[in-house]
């Protein structure tokens, strides 16, 4: 890998404060599958930041089991589940919300990276309610830091949620740059999962630090039973659940969670002014931690080719493929600076 990585927040190392946390929980022996201190700790903190007395949290170690087993207590196997056409559950997650529903099926919201409530409205009225002739509309899914880099405001979520509610669908929202986009708006999680109405909602620990730790909160205890099988059954009960726990922990300790989400959405937005300023278009409007920048082919072949910054590109060194970069707690203004230079003599 070259020296400036803007490939992924996934490709950051972890803060010490996560890994003080796994070195705190390394004594002696602790109950097993979530049966530890540090896991109920973890489920009361997650209660209260959403303020839901009754929620249930179920910690995983990726952001596709997250979501997959989200939507498996959501949506039956002959359901459908509502999403944006750029959904990481439908572009990026091997069909497993198929998978893990047991055959349902994603009915795609036809605008680009944000849902819209006009196009909402469009798919669920094209998908229509066929009785057993079609799949029964089960569930909204929304992703907010979006996979484009978008930001849904609360006012925006608000729109999709009461959509949901009228057509009877229960809400997931995909939070794995949930830290990022409650940064982004000033806003804390309960405020952005109270706006969408959400029932599960996913609040991702990975890519704003962790080693590996994302956080399933079921806003009440109704579909926990159904779920504690399904995490197990799918091969997502971890045995040493401690080490998982701890790092969800340290996150929520004191708001680590939001420190280290303000400091890649403030390196992404010194990154946005620094490319503007160069003049090339950054496509993506709000401001979190992942841009998407528009090259001309020749700009494009110039950047790589001097092998110092690394971005995703999905390997079309050209115009048609606009270049991710995304910033992490980590990044800092040199690299930042560094990025720039590298981009302004490829320009
Ligand atoms: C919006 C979104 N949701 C879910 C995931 C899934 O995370 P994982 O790669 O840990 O399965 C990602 C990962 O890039 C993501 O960007």
């Amino acid at each position: 890998m070259s020296q400036l990585s803007f490939a992924s927040d996934n490709c950051a190392p972890v803060p010490p404060q996560i890994l003080e946390a796994l070195a705190r929980v390394n004594h002696g022996a602790m109950p097993s599958y979530g049966n530890d201190r540090e896991t109920a700790a973890v489920e009361a903190r997650l209660r209260a930041l959403f303020g839901w007395p009754e929620a249930r949290v179920f910690l995983v170690a990726s952001g596709t089991a997250a979501n997959a087993l989200a939507l498996s207590v959501l949506c039956p196997p002959y359901g459908t589940v509502f999403c944006s056409e750029k959904a990481h559950v439908h572009e990026d997650e091997c069909n497993a919300p198929e998978f893990y529903t047991g055959g349902a099926r994603l009915t795609l919201v036809r605008s680009g990276d944000v849902i819209t409530p006009e196009s909402l409205r469009a798919a669920l009225a094209g998908e229509g309610n066929r009785g057993v002739h079609g799949p029964k509309p089960a569930a909204l899914s929304v992703t907010n830091v979006t996979e484009m880099g978008n930001v849904y405001t609360l006012a925006e979520l608000e729109a999709l949620g009461a959509i949901a509610r009228e057509a009877g669908l229960p809400v997931h929202l995909d939070g794995a740059r949930l830290p990022m986009a409650c940064a982004a708006l000033d806003c804390s999680p309960r405020a952005m999962a109270e706006a969408l109405g959400a029932e599960v909602v996913v609040f991702g620990g990975t890519k704003v630090g962790a080693m590996e730790v994302e956080a399933v909160v079921l806003r009440d205890g109704a579909r926990a039973e159904e779920m504690a099988y399904r995490v197990k059954r799918g091969g997502h009960l971890h045995s040493k659940h401690r080490y998982m726990a701890a790092q969800m922990a340290a996150l929520l300790e004191d708001d680590l969670w939001q420190d280290l989400a303000r400091r890649a959405n403030a390196r992404g937005a010194s990154l946005r002014a620094g490319i503007e300023a160069l003049g090339v278009p950054v496509i993506n409007q709000t401001q979190a931690n992942m841009l998407f920048i528009r090259l001309t082919t020749r700009q494009h072949q110039a950047l790589k080719a001097q092998g110092v910054v690394h971005f995703f590109d999905e390997g079309a060194p050209d115009e048609t493929v606009p270049g991710r970069l995304v910033c992490d707690w980590s990044t800092t203004e040199a690299q930042v600076e560094g990025f720039l230079e590298a981009l302004k003599a490829a320009l």
